[in-house]
């Protein structure tokens, strides 16, 4: 049984063992990916950066279970992903909230689906309780065309959040908030994910987000991607996300981890 829970820990949470993908657009066959290996563990937060179009969103979705890869495998607690994978948590890059459903209900969406539908009163509870922390008391009866960008996406965030999903997929979630809501939603996410122990990956154009965040950064090349490189964040956790950025540690690695980016950014073709 100890020896069963001991390989069960052992096990990478995500793995990616040379999973390339390859797309048909307009005729032609473009490849979106290289074959990529990356493992993350269970409670591990890892961030992805690289160019646009470099496939970061193509892994999200195959770790999802949306896309299949065209070479190689994708497994999640050692097995393949077979159809949807209900473990995850996805907060897409695009929002997808109902246009017909107000702040609180597009939140409780989740708890409606699932397989164990909660007593109305408990997802009351903690419906409120999410939009107090993603920012959104005052707003619960708005509609989604009645918010700015930012507020979308926190609904998005709370949404997904209130699944307690195991392992949370995030692509460029917090792109659209100003810089101070930012920090307060790093923040949050930061206590939320070690609280639980959730497993991350999380895709971001802002190296500094990503420093903050995560236990390892993973810089990808330009289209098509592949691993770069891979930097450990050796920075003691909890951190304090408001002034984490001033210190040493912090900006050589940002400054490492930009010497890998620039070129890749300046390749890319998207550009
Ligand atoms: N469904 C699709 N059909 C055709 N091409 C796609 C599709 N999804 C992604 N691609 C292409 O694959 C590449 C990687 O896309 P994506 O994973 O979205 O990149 P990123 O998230 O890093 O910006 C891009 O060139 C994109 O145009
Ligand atoms: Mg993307």
């Amino acid at each position: 049984m100890q020896r069963n829970s001991a390989a069960e820990a052992a096990t990478p949470k995500i793995q990616l063992l040379g999973a390339s993908r390859d797309f048909e657009a307009r005729g032609r066959r473009v490849q979106a990916l290289q074959p990529i290996d990356l493992s993350v563990k269970k409670a591990e937060f890892v961030a992805l950066v690289g160019p646009s179009g470099c496939g970061k969103s193509t892994i999200l979705n195959m770790v999802a279970g949306l896309l299949g890869p065209t070479q190689g495998r994708v497994a999640y607690d050692g097995q393949p992903i077979a159809g949807l994978n209900r473990k995850v948590g996805y907060m897409t890059q695009k929002d997808t909230l109902l246009p017909w459903r107000d702040v609180a209900s597009n939140i409780g969406v989740a708890l409606e689906l699932k397989c164990r539908p909660m007593p109305r009163a408990d997802a009351a509870t903690k419906v409120a309780q999410m939009i107090e922390l993603v920012g959104l008391k005052g707003f619960e009866h708005h509609y989604p065309s009645e918010l700015s960008g930012g507020m979308r996406k926190r609904v998005a965030l709370a949404r997904t959040l209130i699944y307690e999903p195991e392992t949370l997929l995030m692509d460029e979630p917090f792109a659209a908030l100003d810089a101070q809501l930012r920090l307060v939603m790093l923040d949050q996410l930061q206590f939320l994910t070690r609280l639980r122990k959730m497993t991350v990956l999380f895709v971001t154009h802002d190296l500094g987000e990503a420093i903050t965040l995560a236990d390892r950064v993973v810089v990808m090349s330009a289209r098509p991607g592949r691993i770069r490189a891979i930097r450990n964040v050796p920075i003691q956790r909890p951190l304090d996300v408001f002034k984490a950025r001033f210190s040493p540690e912090f900006a050589s690695l940002h400054e490492a981890l930009w010497d890998e980016l620039k070129d890749e950014v300046t390749k890319g073709t998207d550009l």
